[in-house]
C-alpha cells in the first residue's frame, strides 16, 4: 500500500532528525550549536512529523481501520498511538523554549537534557512500534476488508519547509544513537504494552481471527 510506504520513508527521516536533535542538544549544551536552529528543529517536530505525517496517520489510515475494518478506536493500539501523538506534542511544547536559547543555569542543562531524552526515547519506540506491528497489521486488515490504497495528500508549504530544513539539519549535526534505548519489535517492546493496551491480538483479535489460527495449525498437523 503505496500510503503505508510513504509513512514508513517519513520514519526514516523523522528516526534520523531525532538522532541530529540529540547531538544539537549536546553541542547546544557545550555552548557549541547555534541556538536558531531550535527554531528549525521545534519546526520540523511540529509540522512535518506533527502536521503532516501523525496528521495522514490519524485521519486517514487510522480511520479506515475503525471506519472499514471495524478495529476500536476508543481502546487497544489505535488509542495507544493517538494518546502518544498527544503526549508527544506536549513534551515538544515543554522543551520548546529551552531548544532555542542557550542553557543560561546547570539546571537548564540538565533539564534540557533530560526533555530531549525523554522526548527522543518516546518517538522512535513509537516509529518501533508502528513499524512493527501497527502498519503490517492495521494494512492486512484493510486488504482483508478488500482495501488496497488509501488517499494520500500532498505537503502544505509549512510542512515542505520543515522538511527541507530537517534535511539541512541532518548535514549540520549528525544523527546519533542512543545506546541507553533498548529498541525493537513487537507489542512487548511497545510503552502502551500492559498499560493503557494488552497487545494487538487481546485486542484486535476476533473469533474469526482464532478459527482461522486453529485452522492453520490442524492443516500443519
Ligand atoms: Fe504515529
Ligand atoms: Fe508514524
Amino acid at each position: 500500500m503505496k500510503l503505508i510506504d510513504t509513512l514508513q520513508d517519513e520514519h526514516v527521516l523523522i528516526d534520523q532528525v531525532l538522532g541530529s536533535l540529540r547531538t544539537y542538544v549536546g553541542e547546544l549544551v557545550d555552548g557549541t550549536a547555534d541556538p536558531d536552529d531550535g527554531r528549525r528543529f521545534v519546526a520540523f517536530f511540529t509540522e512535518f512529523a506533527g502536521h503532516f505525517h501523525h496528521d495522514r496517520e490519524e485521519r486517514v489510515f487510522f480511520k479506515a481501520l475503525v471506519t472499514d475494518a471495524k478495529l476500536p478506536a476508543d481502546r487497544g493500539p489505535l488509542r495507544a498511538v493517538a494518546r502518544e501523538h498527544v503526549q508527544m506534542g506536549e513534551w515538544l511544547c515543554e522543551m520548546t523554549p529551552l531548544l532555542q536559547q542557550q542553557p543560561r543555569s546547570e539546571d537548564d542543562r540538565v533539564q534540557l537534557q533530560a526533555l530531549a531524552t525523554r522526548y527522543s526515547h518516546a518517538l522512535w519506540r513509537h516509529i518501533d512500534a508502528e513499524n512493527s506491528v501497527l502498519y503490517p497489521e492495521g494494512a492486512e486488515r484493510l486488504r482483508q476488508c478488500g482495501i488496497r490504497e488509501l488517499p494520500d495528500r500532498p505537503m502544505s508549504e509549512a510542512e515542505a519547509a520543515a522538511h527541507e530544513g530537517g534535511a539541512a539539519l541532518l548535514v549540520r549535526y549528525p544523527p546519533v544513537e542512543d545506546g541507553a534505548l533498548t529498541r525493537g519489535d513487537g507489542c512487548f517492546m511497545c510503552r502502551a504494552y500492559g498499560e493503557t493496551c494488552d497487545g494487538l491480538e487481546a485486542e484486535w483479535w476476533t473469533e474469526f481471527d482464532w478459527e482461522e489460527f486453529h485452522k492453520g495449525g490442524d492443516a500443519s498437523d
